[in-house]
């Protein structure tokens, strides 16, 4: 673990020193599967995080605006059921105006965002300990969706915040799994604020993943320069193209890249064949109904809930103790 002073009231400590969060192997392993894999963690370098910023700009794209839309209508209650003094854990540094929104309202006495990308987590928490100077943050890099230990006990009431919808990204036992470690990570008194993208037409959905500026094409593809980057790869992105589709029997938004022509690309020197047409799978987006993701805390351990919507009812935000 490295710990770094970066200004008076900002610390990063870099979990990632201990193991790290991305490897080769595993990219390799993934595209040797029949049917072949990228993990979503790779969409997020800089040109990655920049290009998913634009995304939650995107009209099509609601989920961010309406997860803005719901906390501004509702921070006074959110803050209140925070209370004073305590460390508020935010799972994966998201879009800044959400953290700012919370920061001003909550006014927490800790800060700790989680992220697996080092330069983005360090510049949303430089641009937020110059905002709020009063705030103490502590950073963290690490892959959260690994089980991890905070390296020091903040000593107050733990409230995670998972916003965006990012627990879609899980299938339903991971979902599971991972509010279980959640649940104990938040410790006894733990709280837990998350957003949810309801359930809710198809049309409605396929237009928010694939937008027609391109944007979101542009995001899904990105992942194999960060491959090329990263594995010493020749994917040529221009043979590649982006495929986003629900499924209402899975309740789930499914992102492929599909092969345009029979290739053979090279990854850490394994050749790796795709016939046209081929796809490799990158993200799933699961959907949730208010029954569904209420039980799936309760099963988790967590025994009240209260939800708060958007007017148009299409994403949630819960607060679940
Ligand atoms: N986690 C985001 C989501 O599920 C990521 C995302 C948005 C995404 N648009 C995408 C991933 C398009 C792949 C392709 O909404």
């Amino acid at each position: 673990m490295k710990k770094v002073f970066v200004k008076p009231n900002l610390t990063l400590f870099d979990l990632s020193s201990n193991e790290p969060l991305f490897s080769p192997k595993e990219v390799l392993e993934g595209l040797l599967e029949s049917e072949k894999r990228l993990s979503s963690k790779f969409f997020y370098d800089q040109v990655g995080s920049d290009l998913f910023q634009k995304i939650t700009e995107l009209p099509e794209y609601y989920l961010t605006n309406s997860e803005i839309e719901i906390l501004h209508n509702n921070l006074e209650e959110i803050s209140d059921l925070v209370g004073e003094n305590a460390a508020v854990i935010e799972f994966g540094s998201g879009p800044p105006l959400k953290s700012r929104m919370l920061m001003k309202a909550i006014k927490p006495s800790l800060y700790l965002p989680l992220d697996i990308s080092k330069s983005y987590l360090l510049e949303a928490s430089k641009r937020l300990a110059r905002e709020f100077s009063w705030l103490q943050i502590r950073a963290i890099c690490v892959d959260y969706t690994r089980a991890f230990q905070l390296p020091f006990d903040p000593e107050k009431k733990r409230v995670g915040c998972f916003l965006g919808s990012s627990l879609g990204n899980f299938n339903k036992s991971k979902a599971l799994d991972f509010l279980i470690r959640t649940k104990k990570f938040l410790g006894h008194g733990g709280e837990l604020l998350l957003g949810v993208d309801m359930k809710k037409s198809a049309e409605i959905l396929n237009l928010a993943y694939n937008d027609s500026e391109g944007i979101t094409a542009r995001f899904n593809l990105n992942i194999l320069d960060h491959i090329n980057q990263l594995c010493a790869a020749r994917f040529d992105p221009a043979n590649f193209v982006h495929l986003a589709g629900y499924d209402e029997n899975l309740g789930c938004v499914q992102m492929h890249l599909v092969s345009e022509v029979d290739q053979k690309i090279s990854v850490l020197d394994t050749e790796i064949s795709f016939s046209k047409g081929e796809k490799i799978h990158t993200e799933d987006s699961y959907k949730y109904s208010c029954k569904e993701i209420e039980g799936l805390a309760l099963q988790a351990g967590f025994s009240k809930s209260v939800s708060w919507f958007d007017s148009k009812k299409y994403f949630g935000l819960f607060y679940f103790s």
